[in-house]
């Protein structure tokens, strides 16, 4: 173990070691924070830090009121994809006509919505954020227009300033830009740093609206090799970085979409300073950070960014309310560009939806909401998981994500997924093809299925007709 490895790593090295030589086993009770504290001699936060990391490397998994447990791994038959190797070669982007036509075919209600980005609106308060909303109408300021304009609404910067600071995160309301959802700050995050024919490095597979804003700004994009449990592999990045004059780089540490993957503190500490190193500034998409299924709030790379060189991007689109288009950035030392820009785009965000996300955020618990919407998505994961366990082919490679609502699976090589999603839509059943996922049209043997609707018979019916069109075409 490193000498200058932090505590917390080191009792987390020690405690994984026990797991994977067989100490504990899966199923079996862990030593509970307080145990583990003991024998450590650490304090107690220390041991959470640690547990945090077994829960971010699949090793372990909090059970509301009865402690932690080894991780049986979730498919028992299905192993987890490996870690992607697209080419290091950059490349011009030309996605768009892909993923408006599949999503095109795909956005009737009547499809089982696999292949949605969206979670079930059955999972947010809309009755209380309606009345929220009502309320704030009648009561918006007539001033508001002005008053609101960027960075936006103060009660609502300071509601997110509080979010960051319970994460761990040093963000003031004054470092934070209120946008029209993460798209929007993504976007202007890039135009603020990178010119056109500029390298951008993202995550492969990657989330689509990305490879969009890579593709308007006329940008190349190099596609970085990723791991399904932990993330984008920072060596590759560098040595991209090194090879490729990267200017910017854009990617989700924890839940990634399409992966699930989420970063451990360790790499995210080289991810930092390789970049500070290169002066590369960060485009965090964190859009899914609140949605972890158990255990503690994942950090996110810029707790570790002295140089303010982390653009971290947020959203209330996944977490609260979908329609409200309500995202935000803290920009770091970008911020004032960032919201020049935003300004010559869209002048501001719409006062009534910061005004009511800001009432609910004061009036109504947030916390009390994300734990329901968390276990939620945790038991949804179980029953899409099981059914793919029990109906589709051995071949297949399914991820086990700790949050979010995506899994990401490898089918048999024969697979075609352009051609299992236009099968599946005769069933009336979507899913996100791979290609979508890669400026290199890759992943041509890979879905996206989306797992944040509610667990019913239709679902189970649905996935073992995905199975058996899988099978079909094996
Ligand atoms: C990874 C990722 N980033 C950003 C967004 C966009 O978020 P918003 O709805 O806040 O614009 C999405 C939505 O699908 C997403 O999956």
């Amino acid at each position: 173990v490193n000498a200058a490895s932090p505590r917390f790593s080191v009792v987390a090295k020690s405690l994984a070691s026990a797991i994977r030589r067989g100490v504990y086993r899966p199923g079996d009770r862990f030593p509970s924070l307080r145990q583990s504290s003991r024998t450590h001699r650490v304090a107690l936060g220390t041991t959470l830090r640690a547990y945090a990391e077994l829960e971010a490397w699949g090793l372990i998994e909090a059970r509301v009121r009865s402690g932690y447990f080894v991780c049986a791994p979730r498919s028992a038959s299905h192993q987890e994809p490996n870690r992607t190797k697209p080419s290091s070669q950059l490349t011009s982007v030309d996605v768009s006509e892909l993923v408006f036509r599949l999503l095109d075919e795909i956005k009737g209600s009547e499809f089982l919505p696999l292949g949605s980005a969206f979670p079930s609106t059955e999972l947010f308060p809309l009755d209380t954020l309606g009345r929220v909303a009502a309320a704030a109408a009648r009561h918006l300021h007539p001033r508001c227009s002005l008053r609101d304009l960027p960075p936006g609404n103060i009660a609502l910067r300071r509601a997110i300033a509080q979010r960051y600071w319970m994460a761990g995160c040093d963000v003031d309301p004054e470092d934070i830009l209120i946008t029209n959802g993460a798209m929007e700050a993504i976007n202007l995050c890039l135009q603020a740093v990178v010119r056109a024919g500029d390298a951008v490095a993202i995550e492969s597979p990657t989330f689509y609206g990305t490879l969009q804003a890579i593709e308007r700004l006329q940008l190349r994009a190099v596609e970085i090799p990723t791991d399904p449990r932990t993330g984008i592999d920072v060596e590759a990045l560098a040595r991209s970085i090194r090879k490729h004059n990267v200017k910017a780089c854009v990617l989700m540490s924890t839940f990634q979409n399409p992966l699930g993957s989420s970063m451990v503190d360790e790499q995210k500490r080289e991810l930092i300073e390789l970049l500070r190193r290169h002066a590369v500034p960060l485009i965090e998409d964190d859009v899914y950070a609140e949605l972890y299924h158990s255990g503690v709030r994942p950090r996110p790379i810029k707790v570790f960014d002295q140089t303010g060189l982390v653009m971290h991007c947020g959203t209330f689109s996944k977490s609260l309310a979908p329609g409200y288009r309500i995202g935000w950035v803290a920009a770091g030392r970008f911020h004032e560009p960032v919201m020049r820009l935003k300004m010559m785009t869209s002048i501001a965000t719409a006062s009534l939806s910061q005004a009511a996300l800001a009432d609910y955020l004061r009036q109504f618990a947030f916390e009390r909401h994300l734990r329901t919407l968390r276990s939620k998505l945790a038991a949804q994961l179980q029953g899409m998981t099981s059914a793919i366990g029990d109906s589709f082919p051995a071949g297949c490679r399914v991820t086990r994500p700790m949050g979010g609502y995506f899994l990401w699976i490898e089918l048999p090589r024969k697979v075609d997924s352009l051609r299992l999603h236009t099968l599946a839509a005769r069933e009336r059943i979507s899913l996100a093809p791979g290609p979508l996922f890669s400026a290199q049209r890759g992943y041509r043997n890979c879905v996206r299925l989306n797992f944040g609707h509610p667990w019913t018979s239709e679902m189970t019916h649905g996935v073992r007709t995905l199975g058996a069109l899988i099978r079909s075409v094996s």
